[in-house]
């Protein structure tokens, strides 16, 4: 690892919105200051194709390493190797289960529960709709154990314009959560002219 960096684990899942799992790592790349470690699934290499036309091996040009999801025995399945945690953007109902039971039989579940086990962020971003029951059983559970549930849910409060905007609301809802710093979206009360910022006097 070059020195000041921080690595960070990226999973994807074939759950619908592979877009956000793209887009969280661009804008990753963007920072040039974290070592993506990323590992993906069958089926998200299926919704990648599927929804943007793109392969397993345009994405590995985008990160550091691009780890192999049966690899059992990759740095990213110990504790001893030590990151800053995981995302999992989007998180299949199926890759959640297995989180939220620790069922650790492939490396990106194996990953989180590292993570878990470690006390190291994992946020899951899970796209499914409507839920039943157990989907929300096992949120739950996720979130008893310590993961950040973080749906993709879109904000209209700052005036999206595109689904790009869309997009990098949820992704900067993710950089909050793990402490990077960005504009990604209009933070309510930073707005220009807002009526909390007239009564007060101007920065300059
Ligand atoms: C185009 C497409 C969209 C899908 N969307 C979702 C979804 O939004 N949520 C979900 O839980 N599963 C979705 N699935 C089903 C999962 O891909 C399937 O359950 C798969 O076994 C998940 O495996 P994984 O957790 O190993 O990625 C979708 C499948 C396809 C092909």
């Amino acid at each position: 690892m070059i020195a000041g960096m921080r690595r960070l684990i990226v999973g994807l899942t074939g759950a619908s919105g592979i877009v956000y799992g793209v887009r969280f790592i661009e804008r990753l790349s963007d920072l040039k200051e974290v070592e993506i470690h990323l590992v993906m699934t069958d089926a998200a290499r299926i919704t990648l194709s599927q929804e943007l036309g793109m392969s397993q091996s345009e994405l590995a040009t985008k990160v550091a390493v691009m780890h192999n999801l049966r690899n059992i025995a990759a740095s990213i399945a110990s504790g001893s190797f030590v990151t800053a945690g995981m995302v999992v953007v989007p998180c299949s109902m199926n890759t959640l289960a297995a989180i939220a039971y620790c069922q650790s039989n492939s490396l990106l579940t194996r990953a989180a529960d590292v993570c878990l086990k470690e006390r190291r962020p994992l946020i899951l971003l899970p796209r499914e709709t409507p839920l039943h029951l157990g989907h929300l059983r096992a949120m739950v559970a996720a979130a008893e154990m310590g993961a950040i549930i973080l749906p993709p849910v879109p904000a209209f409060y700052f005036g999206p314009k595109s689904i790009d905007d869309l997009i990098d609301h949820t992704i900067g809802k993710i950089f909050d959560q793990l402490g990077f710093g960005h504009s990604l979206f209009q933070r309510w009360g930073e707005a220009d002219g807002s009526e909390e910022r007239r009564d007060k006097p101007s920065r300059g």
